[in-house]
């Protein structure tokens, strides 16, 4: 299955509300929208047809999280909430916008990506579904920092070890999507602080020059799912559900969690 295909069956699975993208260029991906959506590129070039009430901005990612309520177009951005207890002014009072989808497909330098889940875990919630771009590159040409080839996913891939190493909480999916493979990224706690945290630590350990020693198993992909069993799996309707009624992330997130392990096992 061709990347665009698996993020068109992610958009159904989900059912999501809204949907983030960083990294827009000609618009193919965020042409899979059709809700209210927020993009970020510094640079795109659109040249595909829109058809989702989007806020298309031309900035970095980096500069657009650092904006203050970054995310006022996905209402509920930061938006005083009703029927508060009573005797309490509703000033003072705001409700998170919680991220339903959000792809990452900007700068494909591993401290750009880093940062780019940092910024998107700050909005997600555990019923969020994250995912990378090019996160199985097919050779070390193509996974070099320095970029030399026609495409490139640059260093991005090493993204997986992080986030299991750093936040093994999270359950991380490694899809086999031609051409460059993609990562989904589930249990996001937006209260989490580890990888700001380590951010120095990982980048003293990650970021080295090229060539890079992209490990084996990820240019061999023995640890990839097939994208039909991921987006054919039976746990979507109940996220989805759980999500809807607002499920706390005791409720919500550990019944999930188990369906997911077990989707990662069967690889
Ligand atoms: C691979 S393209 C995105 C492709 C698009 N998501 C798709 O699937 O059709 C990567 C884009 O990231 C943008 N980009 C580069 N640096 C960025 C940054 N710091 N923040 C956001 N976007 C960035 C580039 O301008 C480029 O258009």
């Amino acid at each position: 299955m061709k990347r665009h295909e698996f993020l068109r069956e992610l958009h159904k699975a989900t059912a999501n509300r809204n949907y983030l993208e960083i990294g827009v260029n000609d618009g193919r991906s965020l042409a899979l929208s059709r809700v209210p959506s927020v993009a970020i590129d510094p640079a795109f070039k659109v040249v595909t047809e829109i058809k989702c009430d989007v806020h298309l901005v031309k900035a970095t990612s980096d500069d657009f999280f650092a904006r203050e309520n970054p995310l006022v177009h996905l209402r509920g951005g930061r938006h005083p909430v009703r029927n508060l207890r009573r005797g309490r002014s509703p000033i003072g009072y705001w409700r998170r916008t919680s991220l339903d989808l959000s792809f990452i497909d900007g700068m494909h330098l591993m401290e750009f990506a880093l940062r780019d889940f940092i910024n998107v875990e700050k909005h997600s919630d555990w019923s969020s579904v994250i995912v990378f771009d090019d996160m199985l590159p097919r050779s070390i040409d193509e996974a070099a920092r320095d970029r030399h080839t026609d495409a490139w996913t640059g260093d991005v891939y090493k993204l997986v070890e992080i986030l299991n190493r750093y936040r093994p909480e999270l359950v991380t999916v490694l899809v086999d999507t031609q051409p460059t493979g993609q990562l989904v990224v589930f249990g996001a706690d937006h209260t989490s602080t580890v990888l700001q945290d380590k951010y120095d630590e990982i980048m003293t350990e990650f970021k080295v020059p090229d060539p890079q020693k992209v490990p084996e198993a990820i240019l061999e992909r023995v640890k990839a799912v097939k994208p039909e069993t991921l987006v054919g799996a039976d746990f979507w309707g109940p996220l989805v559900r759980a999500r809807n009624r607002g499920l706390s992330r005791s409720r919500g997130w550990e019944p999930l969690r188990s369906a997911l392990e077990g989707l990662s096992a069967s690889r």
